[in-house]
């Protein structure tokens, strides 16, 4: 009798460990490999079984292999856009309005923008302060510039081809100082943008630090990322970098 509900037990825990390694397990419950399938660039069908590590490789992969004009790609520390020298087709200049403010760089997609402007209208109707941008599109060139010139002082600049600003869908939202004295003078207004920006598609990317998104934490960054994957991040609490890669799971350089 103990000879059968022993070997029993064991059985069942074997055949737990095999279904764990076969079964895909992603860095996000809410992201499926059938979800990746519907967005159109998965090679595997329905029926393949991943580990673990296969399936959260192929998850990174996905988002660093999407073509530089997707608004799902990814780039950041190290993992430089497909084309260094990308330019976005579809930039748009900003205009100044009642409720959105432009300092420094004013070209941003079209699809960002459009969707800024909704922001800065709710962002308005919240403070009775426009939305002030501060900084848009940086081309190759121009990135590379300010590394040489205001990014040795702030220190917080991407080198050229890896700025999510090259893909014209990343605004600073006021200046680049440091997390402390930006938050001294805007919390406020950083606590409503974390609360509600993500209905418009954007996404804070620097927010967890260097360890997590390769960067030190920049509350002035938002990038847009399209409603669906900026909602998704904000119900889970997740940065991009650790949606793409796992948390923890990167060794940024
Ligand atoms: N400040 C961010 C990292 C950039 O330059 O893209
Ligand atoms: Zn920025």
């Amino acid at each position: 009798m103990w000879r059968w509900v022993i070997g029993g037990t064991v059985g069942v825990l074997l055949l737990g460990c095999w279904m764990y390694e076969r079964v895909a397990v992603l860095p996000s419950p809410a992201l499926s490999i059938q979800s990746l399938q519907r967005k159109g660039n998965i090679p595997f069908s329905n029926e393949h079984t991943l580990s673990g590590k296969q399936s959260a490789e192929m998850h990174a992969a996905f988002y660093l292999a999407l073509p530089d004009d997707n608004v799902e790609k990814y780039v950041g520390k190290g993992v430089p856009l497909s084309d260094m020298q990308y330019v976005p087709v579809n930039l748009v200049e900003l205009e100044r309005s009642q409720t959105l403010h432009i300092q420094g760089e004013r070209l941003l997609r079209k699809e960002a923008y459009e969707q800024l402007v909704q922001l800065s209208l709710a962002f308005y109707e919240q403070f009775q302060q426009p939305l002030m941008v501060i900084s848009a599109y940086r081309s190759y060139q121009y990135q590379k510039q300010q590394i040489a010139e205001s990014c040795k002082v702030s220190g917080y600049c991407a080198r050229e081809g890896e700025s999510e600003h090259q893909l014209g869908l990343a605004v600073d939202l006021r200046e680049a100082t440091n997390e402390a004295t930006f938050l001294a003078q805007y919390q406020q207004y950083y606590d409503w943008l974390m609360a509600n920006a993500h209905l418009y598609g954007f996404h804070q990317s620097y927010q967890k630090g260097k360890a997590t998104d390769g960067y030190a934490i920049e509350p002035w960054h938002w990038r847009y990322l399209g409603k669906e994957l900026a909602k998704q991040l904000w119900e889970q609490q997740m940065t991009f970098s650790e949606w793409v890669f796992g948390t923890g799971s990167k060794q940024w350089e």
